[in-house]
């Protein structure tokens, strides 16, 4: 198959970004503090953000889970553009790197309709699906340990509502996940999830090579 798909190379990234982003001075300030810290690498793109937040407004979302939110960023994304009566749910297991998130949605003014739960994030989707949540979510975003992706996916799809959207983060993980001599763990977990979800008839589907690769499920 014929390569469609345009080589972003860096003068072409900060074109795109030139004319494209309106990250708010709030929102650069995250990354900037982010970018300091070992994991950097974690947080999502400022392009990605903007487009995980036209998402949430283009399906009129009001009730968002997120599982994997480090330092917060693109939970800032989506919960800045909810209506005030919506609402996020953010998954994570670490306090250190959350309790900055925490700090920057309170400055945005949001953090009323950001609940952190800190617990391994399959017990907190459970723990949403036993009271009585599931169907209850529009739009649910993938982002942490590739291992559970499988997990993950199987229980955001039951919390949303027919037409609701999921979208899985790093699903090309680099590159590697089309690299036959990439054997490690993670790389398998992602290879095996992307070929799962490829014949998966409950949802609609697309693979959008932005960040790191980013699918789109729609629930049907
Ligand atoms: C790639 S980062 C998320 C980046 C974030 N979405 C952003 O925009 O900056 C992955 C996160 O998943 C969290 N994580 C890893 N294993 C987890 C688990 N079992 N349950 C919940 N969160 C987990 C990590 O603590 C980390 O903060």
């Amino acid at each position: 198959m014929s390569n469609r798909t345009i080589t972003v190379d860096d003068r072409l990234y900060d074109y795109l970004c030139e004319v494209s982003l309106r990250e708010t001075e709030l929102m650069r300030r995250l990354r900037e503090e982010t970018s300091a810290m070992p994991n950097a690498g974690m947080q999502i793109s400022p392009e990605q953000g903007q487009f995980l937040a036209l998402l949430v407004r283009l399906i009129g979302a009001e009730r968002i889970v997120e599982v994997g939110t480090f330092t917060g960023y693109s939970a800032l994304c989506m919960a800045s553009v909810l209506p005030p009566t919506g609402g996020l749910i953010a998954c994570d297991v670490n306090a250190e790197w959350t309790a900055i998130a925490s700090r920057y949605w309170a400055e945005a003014g949001i953090g009323d309709r950001i609940d952190l739960r800190l617990a391994p994030a399959l017990d907190t989707l459970d723990d949403l699906i036993a009271g009585g949540d599931a169907g209850r979510f529009d739009f649910g975003f993938i982002d942490a340990d590739k291992e559970n992706y499988q997990g993950y996916f199987e229980r955001v799809l039951a919390l949303l509502r027919a037409g609701g959207l999921v979208a899985i983060d790093n699903v090309l993980w680099g590159g590697s996940v089309a690299n036959p001599t990439k054997q490690d763990k993670d790389t398998g977990a992602i290879r095996a999830f992307n070929n799962a979800l490829h014949g998966d008839a409950r949802v609609d589907l697309s693979l959008v090579p932005i960040g790191d690769g980013l699918t789109l499920a729609r629930k049907r």
